[in-house]
């Protein structure tokens, strides 16, 4: 019924309406109060104020506290071994082959392929794309995900700083430090990709700027560890996977095999860390609350990256966004995404202890429990991770 009344509004009234809906649909979502006082004030930033969208700079207000050990304990031998492979893992941006020249609408080389998409659902609207047109659309589609690979790598960056200065385990300290040059690097190279290849940046989605105002200004540490080290780098290791799988652009594959073998250490890490924590420190009501938080995280994570920024640019006062938000949910590039997103996001849950069998149910009903037998990230190597992607590709 909305969508058929958004149907008949001019395309700026349109949006208004669907901006409301969306922190509408958010609060619905969110029924548990101490969800919404965690994620509430986050989505009126991000969805209402669009915050992520009025210029330079965004400040956020941290207020963790920094954790000192005097006594430099060896405290946990798996990070150490972790923050030991991190140091032999290091690589250099540089040395990546910059020299490939990428053009985006050359057909042999695709940075994405047609199949990315459902163009027959576009024509069944009266859009009709010639050859050239659709190029340039995936080309458009293509720099929107690089963009936001870009700006969640800047969150994960802060966050994994943060996290550093928080975490009470000092053979954490050493590893998160590592991560902290290995997210410097993942921006390095995708703002060079962009800016020297693609040509373009795409603000940041307002839903993505929702997810990092929560954890950058959350004071526990473990809801930052829980948000960027499982949840936000669940969903970079489904989106890096699903184009590393896709792309048929060399210097693209090359870049993404690099930050995925990193980012396998990165949910790694969490899970470790997590795990120990949550099993270990935590009441059981504060379980819950991370078990609650995750799931609507998740859910977010699921609905609600829409591209409408390419929207704006194509087919606003064209297409009625309802109709944009079914095409980029089927588009069947999108289902790998979802899929090779939560293979590797629910077993990790499970292994931190945040899938009982309460919120079991809840995740059955939106489709999820099929993963629930997955291996964990520490049952997983980035060659593995690789490996894995090269046999489904
Ligand atoms: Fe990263
Ligand atoms: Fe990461």
């Amino acid at each position: 019924m909305l969508d058929r009344i958004a149907d008949v509004l001019p395309s700026r009234v349109q949006r208004q309406v669907d901006q409301f809906r969306e922190v509408f649909e958010l609060a619905a979502e969110l029924r548990d109060p101490r969800i919404l006082r965690s994620l509430g004030p986050s989505g009126a930033r991000g969805l209402l104020l669009q915050r992520g969208k009025q210029g330079v700079p965004t400040h956020f207000h941290s207020r963790h506290r920094a954790y000192f050990d005097w006594s430099y304990p060896a405290d946990q031998p798996e990070m150490q071994d972790l923050y030991r492979r991190a140091k032999q893992g290091q690589w250099n941006g540089e040395h990546l082959p910059w020299h490939i020249d990428v053009d985006p609408l050359n057909p042999e080389v695709p940075l994405l392929p047609e199949s990315f998409v459902d163009f027959a659902y576009l024509e069944e609207q009266g859009i009709r794309l010639d050859a050239r047109e659709r190029r340039q659309l995936l080309h458009s589609l293509a720099t929107w995900m690089l963009s936001q690979f870009l700006h969640g790598e800047q969150g994960a960056l802060m966050a994994s700083a943060q996290v550093t200065e928080a975490v009470q385990f000092f053979d954490g300290k050493y590893y998160g430090a590592t991560q902290v040059v290995d997210e410097a690097r993942h921006v390095e190279v995708f703002h060079r990709y962009l800016d020297t290849k693609c040509d373009k940046l795409y603000q940041i989605n307002d839903n993505l700027f929702v997810i990092i105002d929560a954890l950058m200004e959350d004071s526990r540490w473990d809801m930052k560890f829980l948000g960027m080290q499982i949840m936000v780098e669940g969903l970079a290791l489904g989106a890096f996977g699903t184009l590393y799988k896709m792309t048929g652009e060399p210097l693209l594959e090359a870049l993404l095999r690099n930050v995925i073998q990193d980012e396998a250490r990165h949910v790694h890490y969490g899970v470790i860390a997590l795990r120990e924590h949550i099993t270990k420190e935590l009441s059981e009501s504060e379980r819950r609350e991370r078990e609650a938080w995750a799931f609507h995280v998740s859910m977010l994570m699921r609905n609600r990256f829409m591209a409408y920024e390419v929207y704006d640019e194509w087919f606003d006062g064209i297409l009625p966004r309802h109709k944009w938000r079914t095409f980029v949910q089927r588009a069947p590039g999108m289902e790998i995404f979802r899929r090779t997103m939560f293979s590797r996001l629910v077993p990790n849950l499970r292994e931190i202890g945040l899938m009982s069998e309460e919120i079991q149910k809840s995740y059955a009903r939106i489709g999820l429990m099929q993963y629930f037998g997955g291996r964990a990230a520490p049952e997983l190597s980035g060659e593995e991770l690789i490996a894995d992607l090269d046999r489904a590709a």
